[in-house]
């Protein structure tokens, strides 16, 4: 079983993830969960966090609360792809759960200590501002993660919050390049995947006849979240981003992609929050990362339905 932590921003997606994880306790055994500020702000992503865990039968995980906001920059939310509470779409009573009194970058540091090296795996599902504060309050830390895998970031498909940039790293760019920059092997979940991962009618459908409550919430959800691209673009569904981290931990077969050395902008106005990936190897930059850009999408749902169907 792999030991994770989950870093998150809940989001209709991020709540697919932690419904992934929860439903594979074979595989996965989660050490704790950490909200962040990112889609909505940090008073919501908790609480949002702690209504899926208890949707999920999961009421005595363990959900810690992070950063109010993003380094050095105001905050950028994403109510219009998610709604004003950031987990728009069912009705839900409040989460009766409470956060623990230890704070997020507390926990990471304290379990990284802890648990054996080399044998915690942080998932990050939102900006990487916890995880960045986390390694610069603690740098021992670096060596003891086995792996960070992450949604961020984009390549050829470019950006979705500006023309270079993906959310989750344009929200917090700095905290994203101290993260790529600590050490840690690093795999990337970008854009150029998750815009493969389209609910479209058929994928959704299979996932309501499971005919649980999880799984109708879960479509619930993603009838509200699919609605933007949908509207916007004429695209069959949404893309569903951040599941991908956890089923990469289930079925790595799934994924495709290459190691590279990728670099995060910090400076240029146009192109602030850029993940510069370099594919070809075009300069003598030491690989950070596995950096995806296919994967099989009947799979992935395949994958996503069988295991909402255990919760
Ligand atoms: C990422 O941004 C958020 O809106 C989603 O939850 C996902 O983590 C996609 O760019
Ligand atoms: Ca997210």
């Amino acid at each position: 079983r792999r030991k994770i932590i989950i870093d998150t921003d809940p989001g209709q997606d991020d709540a697919a993830a932690l419904m992934l994880a929860f439903g594979s306790p074979d595989e996965i055994e989660i050490l704790g969960l950490t909200a962040v500020a990112g889609n909505v702000p940090l008073s919501f992503t908790s609480r949002n966090l702690r209504i899926v865990c208890e949707l999920c039968g999961h009421p005595e995980a363990k959900v810690y609360e992070g950063a109010l906001k993003p380094l050095n920059r105001p905050q950028v939310t994403a109510e219009h792809v998610h709604g004003k509470t950031g987990l728009d779409g069912a009705e839900l009573p409040e989460p009766t759960m409470l956060p623990q009194e230890q704070n997020a970058i507390d926990f990471i540091i304290e379990t990284l200590r802890r648990e054996p090296e080399g044998t915690v795996t942080l998932c990050t599902l939102g900006p990487l501002t916890n995880i960045a504060m986390a390694l610069t309050k603690a740098p021992d830390i670096a060596p003891r993660v086995k792996e960070l895998v992450m949604m961020g970031g984009g390549f050829s498909e470019g950006g979705n919050i500006t023309p270079a940039a993906e959310f989750n790293i344009y929200v917090d760019p700095e905290a994203a390049k101290i993260v790529f920059g600590a050490g840690i092997p690093l795999v990337i979940m970008p854009l150029d995947v998750t815009h493969q991962l389209l609910t479209r009618k058929a994928r959704v459908e299979k996932i309501a006849a499971l005919g649980t409550r999880p799984a109708q919430v879960l479509v619930e959800w993603l009838a509200f979240f699919e609605r933007f691209d949908i509207e916007k673009y004429g695209s069959d569904g949404g893309p569903l981003h951040d599941p991908t981290v956890i089923a990469y931990l289930l079925k790595p077969e799934l994924f495709s992609g290459r190691e590279c050395n990728v670099e995060i902008e910090v400076e240029s106005e146009l192109t602030v929050g850029m993940t510069v990936v370099d594919w070809w190897r075009v300069t003598d930059r030491k690989p950070n990362a596995t950096f995806m850009r296919t994967v099989d999408a009947d799979g992935f749902f395949e994958l996503l339905t069988e295991r909402v169907g255990r919760l």
